[in-house]
Order: structure tokens, then sequence, then C-alpha cells
């Protein structure tokens, strides 16, 4: 059996504070512990279709670990195997051969992909044309099933908590409604934790279709006690009941086409027509992406990254290091891509919410 000598990285969707911390934990284990070559591809899939990389070296992961984005750069838009051609056709190409024979020519014995669902359901389509493949779940949603948590998460609750702790000066000081709008497409992790940890009135999030008239009860419950002002977290995907997600835009490219954006406003107009209280609006969005990741992301990464490297050893190949418990351990890619983690409307986090008096619009 031929001994890993060169791995190659990639981060693909959306970009993730804690990216970096795994970049640096790839590289540095490969190399200090294993003497294995790093090369990294640029803006995730499209560097791999396009043989776009950089060698990695203890020298350019140095001083990375507490920085926010990638340095690779990444996209979450392209899939090499429905690739929009680059000559300007409009057409599209499976350019997964191509990328196999890039990863050949480069000496490379596998790759590190560092993905939510869409980068490692591609990353599972290459495991099953015989690449060696280990995934790393990342994404701010926290929504990947086989593992309790992706790194990201806890920063962008911790903008997003920081958001509201704002939100409340205006909100008491001007007797007005203000509504935090916060990412979260299918599942609503990020609202329901910063909405907790941020002392939210109303939390909406896409597991829990409300009601605007259960929300307009709650706010004019809290008038009645003296209460002059609401807080309202709402996730991007949260719908009415028998209505639809606001759809932003969409990019037809993308593995998930669909960009949200729009329910905080809808939930403003329909409140402020309803009961005449003063109702502003905040979209957080990619700040809730940026900046340094918070030292719980830079150590799950950090063990994300050096568990991948071991698992490239031990040859677990078409596997996704994942956190189970307090542990870190590997979970088949199949497995991780198969559903989306979402919130139990009957779980203990919602469970303990409400026992406090916060309203799910249900
Ligand atoms: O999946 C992560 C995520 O942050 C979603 O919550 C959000 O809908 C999406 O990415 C936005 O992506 P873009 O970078 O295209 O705006």
């Amino acid at each position: 059996m031929r001994s890993i000598k060169r791995i190659g990285v990639l981060t693909g969707g959306g970009d993730c504070p804690g990216l970096n911390a795994v970049i640096r934990a790839v590289t540095k284990n490969a190399i200090i512990q294993h003497d294995i070559e790093v090369v990294g591809f640029i803006d995730g899939f499209k560097g791999l279709v396009e043989n776009n990389y950089r060698e990695l070296t203890l020298a350019s992961v140095s001083g990375i670990g507490h920085t926010g984005g990638t340095i690779l750069g990444t996209t979450n838009r392209d899939n090499p195997f429905h690739y929009l051609d680059p000559s300007g056709n409009g057409e599209y190409r499976d350019c997964s051969d191509q990328s196999i024979e890039n990863i050949s020519k480069l000496g490379l014995d596998g790759l590190v992909v560092i993905g939510g669902d869409g980068s490692l359901s591609i990353a599972y389509e290459f495991h099953q044309k015989g690449l060696p493949i280990i995934g790393v779940p990342k994404t701010i949603d926290n929504d990947l099933s086989a593992t309790d948590v992706t790194f990201g998460f806890h920063t962008a609750v911790n903008t997003a908590s920081d958001a509201l702790d704002k939100l409340h000066t205006t909100a008491e000081s001007h007797h007005r409604v203000m509504i935090l709008e916060v990412m979260g497409r299918y599942a609503g992790w990020i609202a329901l934790h910063a909405g907790i940890s941020g002392g939210a009135d109303v939390i909406l999030i896409p597991e829990i279709p409300y009601n605007i008239d259960a929300i307009i009860a709650k706010i004019r419950h809290r008038y009645e006690q003296g209460k002059k002002f609401s807080i309202i977290v709402v996730a991007e995907g949260a719908r009415p009941e028998g209505g639809e997600m606001v759809i932003q835009k969409l990019v037809p490219t993308s593995h998930d086409p669909i960009r949200l954006g729009g329910i905080g406003q809808e939930v403003s107009k329909d409140l402020e027509e309803k009961t005449g209280v003063e109702t502003r609006v905040t979209v957080l969005g990619h700040l809730q992406r940026g900046g340094s990741p918070i030292p719980y992301d830079r150590i799950l990464g950090t063990r994300y990254g050096v568990a991948a490297v071991d698992n490239f050893i031990r040859r677990k190949f078409g596997t996704m290091v994942s956190l189970r418990g307090s542990d870190i351990t590997e979970v088949p890619l199949h497995d991780a891509i198969k559903d989306i983690r979402k919130v139990p409307p009957e779980g203990d986090m919602v469970h303990a919410a409400k026992a406090l008096g916060i309203n799910f619009g249900d």
C-alpha cells in the first residue's frame, strides 16, 4: 500500500469563522507529525477544476488560527460535476474527471474537503468515483445532522446575541418593536440560541410556522404589563402558517440556488399595520459569517483539522470528522449529507424558551 505523502485541502461553500483554524491544523499535523505535504486549492472546487492551487507550508499557515474567512478563498457556486463552461457559452459540463486528473498530476493521495451539506455532497460524489476524501463539517447554520456542532456556529450566535443586546437599547428608549433577521435557511439554530441568550420576546424559526396574531397577542400582553417594547429574532427561513419562505434571489449555478432574505420586513409590515406600534428591522446578514472565531470555534476547528489528517493516515476515506458529546469521531460521508439537522419543536431548547415566556408565533 502506497504511503500517504501529499494531500490537498479546500474550503467550499460560504465562509465561516474557524476555517483558517482548520487549514492550519491540517497543515501542521500533516507536516509536523506525518511528514506529509499539503496543497491548498484556491476558491474551493473552482480551484480543483482549474488546477489553481498553492503549496501550504508551516510559514503560510502561521498566525492564521484566530483570523476569520479562509486564506484559500471559497465559492458557493461551483460544482465540478455541473460546471459552468469558463468559455462563457452558458453551458454546463461534467469536470469531475478533469479534477481527478489534476489531483493525480499534483501527486496527491487524496483531499480534505471543509464544507457544509453542498460541498460535502460534492465530496461524496468524488468519493464514489474512487477519490480518497475526508470531510470536515462547516456551517454557521449548525444544520448537519451527523455532528453535534459545526465550527463557526457559536461565533455566529455570539454576533447575533451581541446585536440583540444592542437593539434592546433602542427598543426600550423608543418604545419600539425591534426585529433582528438572522441566517438559517432550513434550521433555526442561530435564531433559537441567540434569542434565548439575548432575551428575545419572540423567536421565529423555519421549523415552527408562525401566526401573526399570536405574535401580536404577545406584544400586547407585554404592553399591558408596562413593557412598551419588544424584541423579535427571526430566521431568514421562517414563514407564516400556510405561507412560503421569502426568496431574495436565485443563484442557478449554486448547489442550493435559493438565497433568502426579507422575512423581517414582512413581519414588521404586518405588525405595524395591525398594532400601530413603531417597528424597525435589522438584517444581520454576513456579519454573522465574518470576523474572528471565538475560542470555542478555534479549538473545534483545530480538533477537526487534526482528526482529518489522522483519519487519512488510518485510511478512513469517505468519512467526515464529527463531534459527538465531547469526543471527536467520524461518520460515513453518506450519513453526513443525508438529513438536515432541524430544531425539534418539542425539544428541550424550545421547551426552555417557552418556559421563560418566549413566543414562537404558535
Ligand atoms: O449556509 C450558510 C449561509 O450563511 C446561509 O444561512 C445563508 O442563507 C447563505 O449561507 C447565504 O449565502 P451567500 O453567501 O450566497 O449570501
